[in-house]
């Protein structure tokens, strides 16, 4: 596959400075104890149990990637990386944005165990909670946040029904030595995308850190930053809307910030937004899967205010030399399921990518919808019904599959396909479940997923889709707009013919527990009778690679963006890009910042 990031990463900006700010830091660097502060703050998010380095794709590395230096992160080379990034700081701070959990065998198999473990051999400062750390339940987050030898920091989630798990998690930590206090937030969505059970509930974010930003100043506690678990917009709205903070260290978006040229970029490194008061909070993430160690220096001035800064994400490359002790013990957790994870289940032809998984058909949601119905459309079922034949066959008849992209987690890489990989694609351990709607309730769905909000809930939908047997299209320029959003909705029947679906006909839909129990808000909580259980999706993707043996990546259209389908319209959206904001940005940034994200880098 290509290389995609040969770039050198940027390890040293020119510090940015204004004529004002050299003129302090000159007083500054004469008297000493003024009360400035400079501090380095490391950072990672979203590493998702990536103990062992990944490609490009987020999946393991093979030879040819590490050949070609395609292998990023790993906790041995975080390890190495994260010590040296500390040497000759005065003063320096590692924290992780949250979303340890979930994405590789090592959570699989150990579910947040070893993760613990790791994090407190890195030697971590502070963490908080992110969405997935919930999804297996409030107990196994509370045994993972208890074996941490940090402090857990959320501030929007109401502990008052589970005073247990309020013992685990504070709304802020104080660094009594820097007089820095960090406060955390979480989505709060995250009901609606994990299971953390009817003991917690969360709140709105911006609310939770004015209220703990307020109470901090009161007790004459100045340099204030969060450390966030809500994606890149809604950060940067938070900034927007409070006062007090100086610094949004992210996670959840999975936002590369940094080089404009590098093709993951979505802002500047930091990303720096005007505050109520008119002050800087500044906002940085540091991508997924460890691929990245955000570096940030920042210096504060007597007030607590944030002056200058100077930093970008570090890449963790091959080149970084693991340690070996914590190399060690990875190889050693590793061993419990190697056998089992290098299992060659078939080929791939070519790569699989993740692009586009989120506005249109990609390449990776092809194959996962494409195995599922193809998976259930041919399971050999005791003789029933629809068995007239009296052959070994099949059961009712499976018309279309709908998944979320977000439950898609990585690509696969040319070549042998490995039950590793699998479960990486689809770790969650979602059940695919087969289940009877009507043509509307599938309209009302599409409908939501494209306005990005249900119309009859006003719940937001968390992620876009990938489907089989069904084909549509959407004009991305009218999300805004109320009524239809879909257009063109139409199901492959059994004779390979497509049709227009109908309203009123009933289809049958396979699809995963997770979005029937109303996950990301796509359809209402659905539990009827007809529903049928089948295998676990990682276990049905496993079947389908060994039937087929090679697995070939291709695009059909069948979800397409209509407003760029002329090669103008995507010639614009090319030269936008640079200057376009994250989905999901509040109008009133845009309207703030009219020339979009450049302006911010300016
Ligand atoms: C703090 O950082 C600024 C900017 O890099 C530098 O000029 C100053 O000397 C530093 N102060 C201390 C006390 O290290
Ligand atoms: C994780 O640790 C707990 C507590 O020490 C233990 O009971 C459990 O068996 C461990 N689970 C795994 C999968 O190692
Ligand atoms: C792919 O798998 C086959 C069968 O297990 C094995 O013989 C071959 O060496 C593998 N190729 C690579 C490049 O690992
Ligand atoms: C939606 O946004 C587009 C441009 O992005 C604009 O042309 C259109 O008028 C908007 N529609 C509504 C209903 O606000
Ligand atoms: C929601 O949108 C769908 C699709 O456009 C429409 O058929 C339905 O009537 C709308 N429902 C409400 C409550 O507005
Ligand atoms: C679904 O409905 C059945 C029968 O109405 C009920 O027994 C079952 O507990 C329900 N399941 C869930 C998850 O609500």
């Amino acid at each position: 596959m290509k290389i995609r990031y040969a770039m050198r990463p940027t390890r040293f900006v020119p510090l940015i400075l204004t004529a004002t700010v050299a003129v302090l830091l000159q007083t500054q660097a004469q008297s000493s104890d003024n009360g400035w502060l400079n501090l380095t703050v490391i950072h990672t998010n979203d590493v998702h149990s990536r103990l062992d380095p990944a490609n490009a794709l987020g999946v393991a590395c093979s030879a040819d990637d590490i050949a070609q230096g395609n292998c990023y992160g790993g906790a041995a080379r975080h390890k190495t990386l994260i010590q040296q990034l500390r040497q000759g700081k005065q003063h320096s701070l590692l924290l992780d944005g949250g979303d340890e959990f979930q994405g590789t065998l090592f959570y699989t198999y150990y579910k947040g165990n070893v993760t613990a473990e790791v994090m407190n051999d890195i030697g971590y400062d502070l963490t908080t909670v992110g969405n997935h750390e919930w999804d297996d339940g409030p107990s196994i987050a509370a045994r993972f946040w208890a074996n941490l030898k940090m402090p857990v920091v959320c501030a929007n989630i109401d502990f008052s029904k589970n005073p247990e798990l309020a013992k685990l998690v504070k709304p802020y930590h104080i660094f009594e030595d820097l007089g820095v206090a960090i406060i955390g937030y979480i989505t709060p969505t995250t009901a609606d995308i994990s299971s953390p059970g009817p003991t917690v509930s969360f709140t709105n974010p911006i609310v939770a850190v004015q209220k703990y930003i307020d109470e901090l100043q009161t007790n004459g506690i100045k340099r204030i930053l969060a450390l966030s678990h809500n994606g890149y917009a809604p950060d940067m709205e938070l900034a927007a809307k409070t006062r007090g903070l100086d610094l949004i260290v992210g996670g959840h978006s999975h936002s590369y910030l940094g080089d404009p040229k590098n093709p993951l970029y979505q802002g500047p490194y930091p990303t720096v937004i005007k505050n109520l008061d008119g002050d800087n909070t500044l906002v940085v993430q540091a991508y997924c899967w460890g691929q990245f160690i955000g570096n940030l220096d920042v210096s504060f001035n007597a007030e607590g205010k944030i002056v200058a800064w100077n930093g970008a994400p570090v890449q963790v490359e091959n080149t970084v030399a693991a340690d070996p002790a914590l190399a060690k013990k990875v190889d050693g957790w590793r061993n419990e399921f190697e056998a089992w994870a290098q299992t060659v289940l078939g080929h791939a032809s070519d790569s699989f990518d993740l692009v586009g998984c989120r506005s249109r058909d990609c390449l990776m949601g092809n194959f996962v919808a494409d195995a599922m119905l193809n998976y259930v459309r041919n399971k050999v079922t005791k003789p029933g019904r629809d068995n007239k034949h009296g052959k070994p066959s099949i059961q009712p008849w499976a018309d279309i599959t709908i998944v979320n992209s977000g439950g898609i987690r990585a690509g696969l890489p040319k070549g042998n396909v490995t039950v590793e990989q699998i479960i990486t694609v689809a770790p969650f351990g979602s059940n695919v479940l087969q289940i009877p709607m009507e043509g509307q309730e599938l309209l009302d769905s599409l409908d939501a997923v494209i306005a990005g909000r249900r119309n009859d809930t006003g719940k937001v939908v968390t992620s876009f889709i990938q489907v089989s047997g069904l084909r549509f299209g959407y004009d991305s320029t009218m999300r805004n707009s109320t009524g239809k959003h879909v257009l063109k909705v139409e199901i492959r029947d059994r004779n390979k013919k497509w049709r227009k679906i109908s309203p009123h006909k009933t289809y049958s839909v396979v699809t995963t527990d997770f979005l029937l129990k109303g996950g990301d808000n796509i359809f209402l909580s659905l539990n009827r009778t007809g529903t049928i259980q089948h295998e676990k999706q990682d276990q049905v993707l496993v079947e389908m690679v060994k039937k087929v043996k090679v697995i070939r990546p291709f695009l059909d259209g069948r979800i397409r963006d209509v407003a760029s389908t002329t090669a103008v319209k995507r010639a614009e959206e090319e030269a936008r890009y640079a200057t376009e904001w994250p989905a999901g940005m509040p109008e009133h940034m845009k309207r703030m910042y009219p020339l979009g994200t450049r302006q911010l880098r300016e």
